[in-house]
């Protein structure tokens, strides 16, 4: 068999382990051969494309992003996305593609899968929200990379009896901005599963003063809205898939807090730096694993599916229930965080 990869939507360390894996499992273990699309949909879309080989997977274990590019091409924003691929698939001579994305890759996978396209899926995200899988790659490198950047922040924040406010990503799912912060120690944790008040927060930064700690740490993510009418908040441009650009929220809260609290404070926002970079030894594992999950069932043509981690082991779901809803943070989960707050 010929098999197409794509590498969609926001990058993530561990992208190059799942490519790796596949074609090495794909051409040593089976036989297969392989050709990988540049820059997510755009690729199968235009027929753009290069071939994988052993040799050109070469060495790409232990490295960040994605060697085949990636976007936030929407496919099923033309009408015709589905002829397309089916036509570059048809020429190239391939049997089927193994898509590796998010909530908007994968739910595209899907309906092109409905539209009779063979999809295999594999889950990626910093974010760890996707609704199919216990745990993405990516996440916990992200993870790591925000609480050694709180860490540090911690000391300085201490030293000039400040209150920093970090901006961790996390659009509708605030994973990171608690993961990081329980690991941080963060004295307030700010999430969009959960509208905050800003008088609650000040309350809480208020207390700690007066049990004579200086300093707080705030983490925010990205994705977390005030109560409604309590704080301004600004608008934002889209993507084609209809989310917003965020960021912003780490500043409006810096200039919020000092204002009514009379504490300095100041914002630190974290940004991309959170996807950059080498994938922890977990995160190549679980990409590694998943990656031979999915050539497995393309060898066996179980097209559809999604490799997915389900209690601590490997299985395929149905890529229609995978991005069904996306995996959000739960009361009982902030709870842990929030036994720790001011
Ligand atoms: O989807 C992962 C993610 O890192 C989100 O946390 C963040 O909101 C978004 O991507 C940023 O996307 P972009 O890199 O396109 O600005």
């Amino acid at each position: 068999m010929r098999i197409g990869v794509l590498t969609g939507g926001g990058d993530c360390p561990g992208l190059n382990a799942v490519i790796r894996a596949v074609v090495r499992k794909g051409i040593d273990g089976y036989g297969h051969a392989f050709v990988g699309f540049r820059d997510g949909w755009r690729g199968p879309l235009e027929s753009d494309y290069q071939e994988l080989t052993i040799e050109s997977t070469r060495g790409i274990l232990p490295r960040g992003g994605t060697i085949l590019g990636s976007s936030r091409t929407n496919p099923l924003a033309r009408g015709d996305a589905a002829d397309r691929i089916r036509e570059t698939m048809e020429s190239l001579g391939l049997s089927g593609l193994i898509a590796i994305g998010g909530e908007d890759t994968l739910g595209a996978a899907a309906k092109l899968h409905s539209a009779g396209l063979p999809v295999i899926g594999v889950p990626k995200t910093i974010d760890n929200d996707l609704g199919g899988t216990d745990l993405t790659f990516g996440f916990d490198t992200a993870i790591q990379i925000a609480t050694d950047a709180i860490d540090r922040l911690h000391s300085t924040a201490e030293s000039h009896h400040r209150n920093l406010v970090v901006e961790v990503m996390g659009r509708h799912a605030g994973w990171i901005a608690l993961y990081s912060g329980i690991a941080g120690g963060a004295d307030v944790i700010l999430i969009p599963e959960r509208p905050f008040d800003i008088d609650e927060v000040c309350r809480l930064i208020r207390r700690r003063h007066a049990r004579g700690r200086y300093f707080a740490i705030i983490v925010v993510a990205e994705g977390a809205t005030p109560s409604e009418g309590t704080m301004e908040v600004l608008g934002a441009a889209t993507d084609e898939f209809g989310h917003a650009r965020l960021g912003g929220i780490g500043q409006r809260l810096e200039r919020e807090i000092e204002d009514r609290t009379g504490f300095e404070t100041r914002a630190t926002v974290l940004g991309h730096v959170q996807r950059g970079g080498t994938p922890t030894a977990f995160d190549r594992v679980l990409a590694t694993r998943l990656g031979v999950a999915a050539i497995d069932a393309a060898d066996g043509g179980r097209w559809g599916q999604m490799a997915s981690l389900r209690s601590m082991r490997v299985e395929l779901v149905r890529l229609e229930e995978a991005v069904a809803s996306l995996r959000t943070v739960t009361d009982e989960d902030f709870e842990v965080a929030r036994a720790f707050f001011g």
